[in-house]
């Protein structure tokens, strides 16, 4: 989704502009676009490509001003061009202004505007904001209350940046429904759609929330209510992410970096939980009617979740995706109700819409999240943080094994307090969930041995991933890491359901992944790999049994787990293939086509 990053101080605001941008890149976008403010006059130089050949075509860090926005774009209205690149500014050219989100009734506001005479150039929902606060301008004379005026006729979801020529002190930036982070340095302020994109400067922020906005200078900031105009009293946050969690230390990519950071990653989300897991455990254990809502890598850690619960709790929640759970749930949700809220970013639209609509009927909500601050943990009831670090590779890896060492800690600790499972076993459980960083270390191990095969799969149009039981969260999340980032077409199934239909699509040398860790199923999925191995598929087998060899093209042995952890442990290949596949053919891992890190519009 869009990037916004703003800066006013004494530095040349480009150079930080710039730099924050790339900084932002993992969000995904199309077009770019700056300006910058000097002798109240605006500079602007935008257009459509990437930061890295615009920075030289448009000289991007060589605008002058000590105060100005940035904007990375990934387009909604309007097709990707120079002309649809923000920023966009007023009739006069004395305003303009940077947007992430969308306007629903942006048509009806363009027809009005039109009428009254403004001219539009582009075909962006954005456009009509700017022409909305000069509008306002006439009547209330200051931008502030012309911004107020504009903001209160949008409908939709927006972040947004805006610098005025004839205010030389301030910027001003507002957030509803998009994120938006205001960061406090010495003598400058920043603001930006994310904390990377801040952390050269200050790991001092403050999380605006929905409805707000900031008038700020290079001293100071005042936060209000866009609805009342009233003064909002806010906490200065300080981040404990450092610069350095947010580079590639010497790495190719970051997906790279965040595979590896995974044994580290997980002992973290483990040692950051294990005091309070067991309070946590307790108010789950009053509840029979539990929904986990998420989506993509964070919804199938919730699919995992269920097998947690099952095995573990002897408690079955309802595992749906927020975009459903949203429009369908309504009748179904009330005050006795516990929602699961999983997400990485804490940002995600329709993650966050589910949370409200629970809210809103009486349930409680627990968020598992990883960025601090972000909006889920401001609406949840309790939240579970993964402690994974900054994830800037658009396909999740560190904290999709975070938020599953998060699950397994919980469901094993509710188990423990209802009493559902065996002691004996549970002790064992709890002391591999205390070694999972080395398990994790193990199946990095692997890597030479992905990289060979991936030489030999590179040309491979369709992958099948197959699994049963909790490993059926694997296979879908191994094949959602293969399309994202190789853009070879992949399906993960439950392998029962292979012999139903997909069945047919396995010919001569298709690659068939079968996770198989011994455990509840194996002798079945056994079968499973025997039907698509009479079909001539090539069958990548990754289990722990030395047996799976023989049936067998590849075989990856992998460390004996419990089969309720493995899926920690056996994505670790996984996403070690899907990568070194996308390396092979070309793409970049860490910007796939047409994907963002966070999805902040529906
Ligand atoms: C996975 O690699 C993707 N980045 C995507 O599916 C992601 O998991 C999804 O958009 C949910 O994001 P969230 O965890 O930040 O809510």
């Amino acid at each position: 989704m869009c990037g916004i990053i703003g800066y006013i101080g004494d530095r040349k605001a480009c150079e930080v502009i710039v730099d924050g941008l790339k900084r932002l890149e993992y969000r995904g976008y199309d077009s770019v676009g700056v300006v910058t403010e000097e002798n109240g006059k605006l500079h602007i130089r935008k257009g459509a490509g990437k930061i890295d050949e615009l920075k030289e075509k448009l000289r991007l860090n060589e605008m002058p001003g000590n105060r100005g926005i940035g904007h990375t774009r990934w387009a909604t209205h309007g097709i990707p061009n120079d002309i649809n690149a923000h920023p966009h500014t007023d009739c006069t050219g004395e305003i303009a202004i940077v947007h992430n989100g969308i306007i629903e009734n942006y048509l009806e506001l363009k027809e009005e505007l039109i009428k009254k005479g403004h001219r539009f150039v582009s075909d962006t929902d954005t456009e009509v904001i700017v022409h909305l606060i000069e509008e306002g301008l006439k009547d209330f004379k200051n931008l502030e209350n012309a911004l107020r005026y504009a903001l209160l006729k949008l409908k939709g979801s927006f972040a947004l940046g805006i610098i005025y020529t004839k205010d030389r002190e301030h910027l001003y930036l507002v957030r509803n429904e998009s994120p938006l982070v205001l960061g406090i340095g010495n003598g400058e302020m920043l603001f930006a759609s994310d904390i990377p994109a801040l952390l050269p400067y200050t790991n001092r922020v403050i999380f605006l929330d929905d409805g707000e906005y900031a008038v700020i200078t290079k001293n100071s900031f005042v936060i209000k209510d866009m609805r009342t105009g009233e003064i909002r009293d806010k906490q200065i946050q300080e981040i404990n992410w450092s610069l350095e969690m947010a580079e590639k230390q010497g790495y190719d990519h970051f997906m790279l970096k965040e595979i590896h950071e995974q044994p580290k990653a997980v002992k973290e989300a483990f040692y950051g939980n294990v005091k309070t897991i067991d309070k946590v455990a307790k108010e789950i254990a009053k509840y029979e009617k539990i929904f986990i809502v998420a989506m993509g890598t964070s919804y199938h850690a919730g699919i995992a979740g269920k097998y947690l619960f099952q095995r573990l709790a002897k408690k079955v929640p309802i595992v749906e995706e927020a975009s459903e759970f949203r429009y369908e749930a309504e009748d179904l949700v009330d005050e006795n109700t516990l929602v699961i809220a999983i997400t990485q970013s804490g940002e995600t639209a329709d993650t966050l819409a589910a949370i409200r609509l629970a809210k809103k009927k009486g349930a409680k909500v627990l968020s598992i999240v990883n960025v601090v601050g972000s909006m889920a943990t401001r609406i949840s009831d309790l939240v579970v943080y993964t402690h994974a670090g900054p994830e800037i590779g658009v396909a999740a890896t560190k904290t999709y094994a975070t938020q599953l060492t998060v699950l397994a800690m919980l469901t094993a600790a509710l188990a423990k307090h209802l009493g559902t499972v065996e002691e004996s076993y549970l002790k064992e459980l709890e002391n591999q969930i205390h070694d999972l960083p080395k398990y994790v270390e193990a199946a990095l191990g692997y890597e030479n041995k992905i990289k060979k095969l991936a030489k030999e799969l590179k040309d491979k149009r369709d992958f099948f991933y197959i699994g049963r039981s909790i490993s059926f969260a694997t296979a879908l999340e191994g094949a959602l890491k293969l399309k994202e980032i190789s853009y070879i077409h992949a399906e993960g199934l439950s392998a029962g359901e292979l012999k139903h239909g997909p069945l047919a699509l396995i010919e001569e040398g298709v690659p068939v992944v079968a996770i198989a860790p011994t455990g509840k199923t194996y002798d079945k999925i056994i079968s499973n790999i025997e039907e698509a191995k009479a079909r001539k598929g090539f069958i990548i087998t990754l289990g722990d049994s030395e047996e799976l060899k023989e049936i067998s093209d590849v075989f990856i042995k992998m460390p004996k787990v419990d089969e309720l952890l493995s899926p920690i442990v056996y994505i670790v290949p996984l996403q070690l293939l899907a990568y070194h596949l996308a390396v092979l053919r070309g793409n970049d891992p860490d910007k796939p086509r047409n994907l963002a890190k966070s999805v902040t519009v529906e």
